[in-house]
C-alpha cells in the first residue's frame, strides 16, 4: 500500500537519538528540548514556544492555561479531527459545533457571528448561552489540512464578545498567513502536532506557541507540575506533565533542519494532483483561500456525489490497486460522543465529510508514484460513473 502521509526519517534522527541515550537524556529534561523549541520559534515566527506529548495535550495545555474549564463552551469547527473536540471535553468544558466555509473549509465565521447573536446574551464581561445558561469562553479554529483560517474574522469575533482564541493549527508547520508566517502576529495561542503523519515528526508530540509572555509562562509551568522552582515540591498550579521528552525533540529538531524541503515537497504533490485534476469533470482541489499559503499537509479531491454517486467504487479500486485513499474527517457533531452537543447546521461539513477523498502525500512520494496515483484515479473515475 502507497500510504497516505508517512514519515521521512532519513536525515540526523539515529545520529541524535544516540547522542540522547549515550547522555542519558531520556526523559523531560536535556538539550533538545530547548533546541527544538528555538527553532520552532523561529519557523513559525511566534515568540515563545513551551513543547509538548502531542497535539491533543498541546490543546488541553492551551485552554486550562486560559483558564477554561466545567460550565464553559468552547466554538469548535465541525469538520475537524476527532482530537480537536477530545481536548475541549477533557478540559470540562463543551463544545460548540459551528460549520465551516466552503470557500477555506475553515470555520465560518459570519456563522459564528448569527449564532451568537441569536442565541446568547450578556452577563457582566461575558456572553451565556441562552438556552443551557453556559459561558461562551473561547474560539478554536482549526487550520484544516494546513490551510490558514481566517485569523482576522476570528480576532474580530473574539475582541466584539470577549472570548479567548487557541488556533488548533495541528498540521500547518509553515503555512502563512497574508504573507506572514502563521504565528508572527496572533493575539492568542497556537498549537501544532507532531505526530507519525504529519509534516515533521516527533515520534508523538506538539507545541503550543504564543506572543504574550506571562501566559506563555503559565503554560510552560502548567506542562510540567507546576513547580515554584526546579527542584522543589512545593507547587502553584495544578500541572499536567503534558511535557515533551528529550528523545522526542531529538527527533524533531533533525526534522526542523529538513522542514523547508518537506514543506516544498508538499506543495508541489498538492500541486500536482490539482493540475492533474483539472479537467476531470466533478472533480475538484482542495480550496485555496486568498489570504492562506497552506502548509499542504493533506492532498486529495473533492468528488461531487451528483456526478460519482459510486465514490465508495473510486475508492475501492484505488485500494485494490494498493494505493492508501479513503474519506477522511468525518462530522464530528455527528460523532456518538458528541451528538448531544450544541450545533449549527452543518451542511458544508457535511458535503465535505462525504465528497474528501484523501490521497497519498508523503514528503518522500516519488514523482513516478504519483504520476501513477494519478493514472488510477483517472480509471477509477471512469469505471465508477
Ligand atoms: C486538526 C488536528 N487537531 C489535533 C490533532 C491531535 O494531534 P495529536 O495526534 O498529536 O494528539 C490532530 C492530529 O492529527 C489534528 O489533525
Amino acid at each position: 500500500m502507497i500510504p497516505l502521509a508517512e514519515p521521512n526519517l532519513d536525515g540526523n534522527e539515529s545520529k541524535l537519538l544516540q547522542n540522547c541515550i549515550s547522555s542519558g537524556y531520556v526523559s523531560s529534561s536535556g538539550p533538545y528540548i530547548k533546541e527544538f523549541e528555538k527553532k520552532l520559534s523561529l519557523s513559525t515566527g511566534g515568540k515563545y514556544t513551551v513543547s509538548t506529548s502531542s497535539g491533543t495535550s498541546a490543546l488541553h495545555l492551551a485552554l486550562k492555561s486560559c483558564g477554561i474549564g466545567y460550565g464553559d463552551i468552547v466554538i469548535i469547527p465541525a469538520y475537524s479531527f476527532v482530537a480537536t473536540a477530545n481536548s475541549v471535553s477533557m478540559s470540562g468544558a463543551s463544545p460548540w459545533f459551528i460549520d465551516i466555509e466552503s470557500k477555506s473549509w475553515t470555520l465560518d465565521c459570519n456563522l459564528v457571528d448569527e449564532q451568537l447573536r441569536c442565541e446568547t446574551n450578556w452577563k457582566g464581561d461575558h456572553i451565556y448561552h441562552n438556552k443551557t445558561g453556559q459561558k461562551i469562553a473561547c474560539i478554536m479554529p482549526v487550520n484544516t489540512l494546513g490551510i490558514v483560517c481566517n485569523i482576522d474574522a476570528v480576532e474580530q469575533i473574539a475582541n466584539k464578545y470577549n472570548l479567548k482564541v487557541i488556533i488548533d493549527g495541528a498540521a500547518s508547520i509553515g503555512a502563512e498567513y497574508n504573507n506572514n508566517q502563521i504565528a508572527k502576529n496572533i493575539s492568542g495561542l497556537i498549537t501544532f502536532s507532531f505526530n507519525g503523519n504529519k509534516i515533521i515528526t516527533t515520534g508523538g508530540g506538539g507545541a503550543v506557541i504564543g506572543n504574550d509572555k506571562s501566559l506563555m509562562g503559565l503554560i510552560r509551568e502548567k506542562s510540567g507540575t507546576g513547580k515554584v522552582y526546579n527542584g522543589s515540591y512545593n507547587h502553584d498550579v495544578i500541572g499536567y506533565n503534558h511535557r515533551m521528552t528529550n528523545v522526542e525533540a531529538a527527533i524533531g529538531c533533525a526534522q526542523l533542519d529538513r522542514v523547508d524541503e518537506f514543506i516544498y515537497n508538499k506543495r508541489r504533490i498538492l500541486e500536482t494532483y490539482n493540475q492533474a485534476i483539472t479537467d476531470v469533470p466533478g472533480l475538484s482541489s482542495i480550496p485555496c483561500p486568498k489570504w492562506s499559503i497552506s502548509s499542504a499537509w493533506m492532498s486529495g479531491v473533492q468528488v461531487n456525489r451528483r456526478v460519482h454517486p459510486n465514490i465508495d467504487k473510486i475508492i475501492q479500486y484505488l485500494n485494490l490497486n494498493n494505493i492508501e485513499a479513503k474519506l477522511f474527517w468525518q462530522n464530528l457533531s455527528t460523532q456518538k460522543p458528541y451528538k448531544k452537543y450544541l450545533h449549527s447546521k452543518t451542511n458544508v461539513t457535511e458535503k465535505i465529510s462525504r465528497e474528501f477523498i484523501a490521497l497519498p502525500c508523503s514528503t518522500n512520494l516519488e514523482k513516478n508514484k504519483q504520476e501513477w496515483i494519478i493514472k488510477k484515479i483517472y480509471e477509477a473515475c471512469k469505471l465508477a460513473v
